[in-house]
Order: structure tokens, then sequence, then C-alpha cells
């Protein structure tokens, strides 16, 4: 039971779907809206209550669709706007809702905004993106970098000016102080909500407005100036995390609410993380859900863990939701970043702690990066910067089964499958009762129906434990524990301050439910469990 106060994306769970990756319906070795709606019933086994899948316009794919090259029509790869209308309407009827990403601060070169903007200075559209002469002695207008390697500033011979792109130059950075820009894409908004989505993810969304004098960025004191990763060695003061996007969110926030039961969440890196919660905007105008990546960063440890919970807690404005991201396509593997022994707490981690969580597609199965041989490398990122800096990895192939290509496909599928698919897939999870699929779907449905989970306080106890994570959840009278042993040696954790006995509802390895005395709680080597008290 959810409690009626809250949003649906505050107490629902959000499942991130990479659509070349998910299923593959049509045979032709990248997956497809058709793939999604043919599973849409595994996920309801789940329990998810929300898609958000990455882009799924046409594009050149030179950023595997976050080069969008018209944002209101869906690339014959992955279908039509038909097929896309039957997506949502099956998703609806299921209760599962659908969130696009929105990628707004840049477009395709082969965009046809692009292309009339680079034809010549006079065109019309010359203005929707960032041009810029040369310095006198012809080098680029300023110092910013492409976050995928090399500037940020390409040369276009046949108009004699610089383009900006922070991040491919395939991917020109759209100009966001022209009005004629922002109405293009508040329609864009508008196309997609009249057609029934439930939000969106917005790309990169503090990227969108830039220094208005275009200053160059300090160099970060000790950077590295040899490293090909140009843009850690900067500070990122006047490229990105500017005022002006703030305004610009705002207006995007006021459309979306003129919507009923929209979500609007944003990509966020901002830099310093001090400026994280500043996009829930004054009086909580801005984002839902500035996604928190903040956990991804931190060790697998307790103690770091519970620093950066309580680090959010502290710095979200009055009224604002938090939220807690672990995975996604441009990370590793939760099983390959911190081993496969931490996927099951990691699990009961992202789905009790206060706060709506976003959950990878394939994390649910323990899936670990897939091994791309450098001939089949394809991400930009790798191509540019250097392998170790591929994403391929983290986008192989949902595992589905034990069949050839994992069930993903009939044919070789555009990125290899992971090693061990045959141990980790859905259907041999689907029929363990103690996988980690069944976990996933155990967490997930604990938390729909109990209020103390979805909705409730978050209190850390015991925060002197070094190796154990703990906290209560409550509300409506409901008490739930929550202790996470974040280290390989079993810890007994005394919490008789709160009671004789409990129940415990759920663990990682999935016991049965049994009672249990409050002045000892064993946890086995990183162990999690759920006790009501
Ligand atoms: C963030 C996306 O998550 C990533 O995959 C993409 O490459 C960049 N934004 C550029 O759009």
């Amino acid at each position: 039971m959810t409690s009626p106060s809250f949003a649906w994306w505050q107490t629902g769970v959000i499942y991130q779907i990479y659509p070349r990756s998910f299923y593959d319906a049509n045979g032709d070795g990248i997956g497809d809206l058709q793939g999604i709606i043919d599973r849409l019933d595994y996920l309801v086994t789940l329990g998810v209550d929300a898609i958000w899948i990455s882009p799924i316009y046409p594009s050149p794919m030179a950023d595997f669709g976050y080069d969008v090259a018209d944002y209101c029509d869906i690339h014959p790869i992955f279908g039509d706007l038909a097929t896309f209308d039957c997506l949502l309407a099956e998703a609806h009827h299921r209760g599962i809702r659908v969130i696009l990403d929105f990628v707004p601060n840049h477009t395709s070169d082969r965009h046809p905004w692009f292309q009339e903007s680079r034809a010549s200075r006079d065109s019309a559209r010359r203005d929707w993106y960032i041009w810029r002469d040369a310095k006198p002695d012809g080098s680029a207008p300023n110092n910013w970098v492409s976050m995928f390697g090399g500037p940020a500033w390409t040369w276009d011979e046949a108009t004699g000016q610089y383009y900006l792109h922070l991040f491919l130059k395939e991917q020109p950075d759209l100009n966001w102080r022209n009005p004629a820009v922002q109405s293009a894409m508040l329609e864009v908004l508008r196309f997609w909500l009249d057609r029934g989505v439930d939000g969106f993810r917005m790309d990169v969304v503090g990227f969108i407005m830039k220094d208005e004098q275009m200053r160059d960025n300090p160099y970060l004191p000790g950077a590295d100036l040899q490293s090909l990763d140009r843009w850690a060695q900067q500070e990122h003061r006047h490229d990105i995390d500017q005022p002006e996007a703030h305004d610009m969110i705002r207006t995007f926030r006021q459309l979306i609410d003129s919507y009923p039961d929209r979500v609007v969440i944003g990509e966020i890196w901002a830099e310093p993380r001090s400026r994280w919660a500043d996009y829930y905007g004054q009086d909580l105008s801005e984002l839902n859900l500035p996604f928190n990546f903040a956990l991804m960063s931190q060790p697998w440890q307790a103690s770091a863990i519970r620093a950066s919970v309580a680090e959010l807690e502290a710095s979200i404005p009055p009224g604002a939701w938090p939220n807690y991201v672990l995975g996604s396509h441009d990370k590793p593997r939760l099983a390959s970043r911190f081993g496969p022994q931490a996927v099951r707490l990691a699990a009961m981690l992202l789905l009790t702690l206060r706060g709506t969580p976003t959950l990878y597609n394939g994390e649910e199965l323990g899936m670990a990066n897939g091994d791309v041989p450098p001939d089949r490398m394809q991400d930009p990122q790798g191509l540019n910067i250097g392998p170790d800096k591929s994403r391929d990895p983290y986008r192989t192939p949902f595992q589905w089964s034990a069949a050839p290509y994992a069930g993903f496909s009939r044919v070789e599928p555009w990125l290899p499958v992971a090693d061990g698919h045959e141990a980790v897939n859905a259907e041999a999870q689907n029929q363990d009762s103690r996988s980690v699929l069944n976990l996933y779907r155990q967490l997930i449905a604990l938390r729909r129906r109990t209020p103390a989970l979805n909705g409730g306080s978050y209190t850390p106890i015991l925060t002197e434990l070094e190796h154990s994570f703990v906290y209560l959840r409550e509300a409506e009278g409901q008490r739930y524990l929550v202790a996470l042993n974040f280290s390989g040696e079993a810890q007994t954790i005394g919490a008789s301050d709160l009671g004789e006995t409990g129940q415990v509802l759920l663990t990682t390895n999935l016991e049965s439910p049994h009672d249990v005395t409050l002045a000892a709680i064993n946890l086995g080597a990183n162990e999690g469990v759920i006790i009501m008290i």
C-alpha cells in the first residue's frame, strides 16, 4: 500500500531500459520497441512502476541515440510511431508508466536544424547553434574540451567559423539563449506529452546554457595535462551549470506540470557536487528528481555509503524528494564494480533507502560487464579516450536465457553477449526461488506494500559501526530496521534499545521469515536483513 499523499514517482521504482540491448523482436541483432512490448509481462513480475527508455529517435547513432536527428519520430531500427503508441498503451494497460529520454543539450550534426545552420553564415538557423570566429592565430575561441576527448570546437571550413560541441563533433550544442530554440524544444516536449508519455529524463540538462562571455575554464591544480581525458583536467566553471539553465528548467517544469501526473528527471553531474541540490529549484520549481549519482562513486564500505546518504539527506531542500541510482548504461555493472558478492546487498540498499530507486536493466540478474574485444568496440568514448573508458561492457545484451545469444536475438547481436549468461539469465533465475531476480522481486513487492519503506522517514542508527550500515524506516506506526553488512566477515549487531524481538521479513539470501532477538542480530558476510520491530 502506498500513501495517497505521494506521487507515483516518489513511491515507485523506475527501471531503465537501454533499448538496443533489451530484446530484439525482429531479428536484426538490435533491440527494438516490439521487444520491449514482448517483455512487459516480465517487468510486471519484477514489479517496477515505470520504464525510462534511452533514446529511440532517428539518429546516425554516433553516440547510440544521444545524437538525435529528429526529436518527433522513432528510428526505424526501433520501430515507428505506431509501435511506440502500442508500447505506451500496453505499458499503461499493465500499470507501467513510460518516461522518455529528452536530449536538449545537443542534436546530431545530421539534424536538419544543424544542416541549415551550417549552410551559411546568413542562414535563418545559424544562431540555433553556437558559432564563433577563430582567435587571431586561428585557434579555437576558448579552452573548452569535449567530454569525449579533444577540443569542444570544430572548425567549419565552408563558413569559416568554429561550432561548439561538449560531446562528439557529431553532437553540436544547441544555442539555448535563442528563444526560437527554446520554443522549438518546448514543442518537442508537447508532442510527446500529448501522445501520453509520463515524463522525461533530461540528458545533461545542466549543460544547456553556457557562459555568455565564453570564458576559459580554469585548469585543476595538479591536473594531468598529458591525459587524453581532457575533461578531467578542468574546473567546469563556465561551460556547464550556469544560472540560466535553471531558468530554462523552470520553464520545462511549468509546461510538464500543465499535464497531470507527469515527472521530470534530470541527469545532473553538478560540479562541485554542492550545486547538485540546486536543481530541485527555489520552492521546488525545477526538477522533480535530479538524478543522484553520489552512491556510484563511493567505495563499497558501510561508512562511505552512510556518509553519502547523510550528505544527501542534509543537502536537499525542505520537501524535496531524494532518489538513488546505482547503475546505468554509462557506468560499470555492480557485479564488476564491487564484485558479485555485493549484488544482493546493493539490491537491498537501493530498495530500502528513502527516495526513488532507479534500476538499470540487467542489474536485477546481477549481470556483469561484458568482455567486448577491441575489434568490436563501438562506444565513441572508448574509441576516442581509450579502451578503459568504453561503455560497451555495460551495454551488452540482456540475458534472457541460456539459449544462443542469451535469448536476446536470433542472430549475432550488435555487442557480444557477456560470458556466464548460461548461468546468469532471467529464465534460470525465474525458476530458482533464491535467485537475485527473486530477491529483487521480493524487495520491490515489500517496498510497494509497506508505507514505511516507500515513503517513511529515514534514521541512521548505530552509526559507529565500521562494517554495517543500519537504519530505521518508519511510517504510520510501522517501524522497520534495515541492517546491511558490507564486509566479508559475519557481524553481530546489538539493537536492544529498540525492543526485545523483531521479525526478520526478508534477507538477501531469501531465508524464510523468522523471529530475531534484537540484542544480537547476526549478519552473514555481505548479508542484509529487513526486520519489522
Ligand atoms: C549522458 C548519457 O547518459 C550518455 O550516454 C551520453 O553519451 C551523453 N549524455 C551525451 O548525450
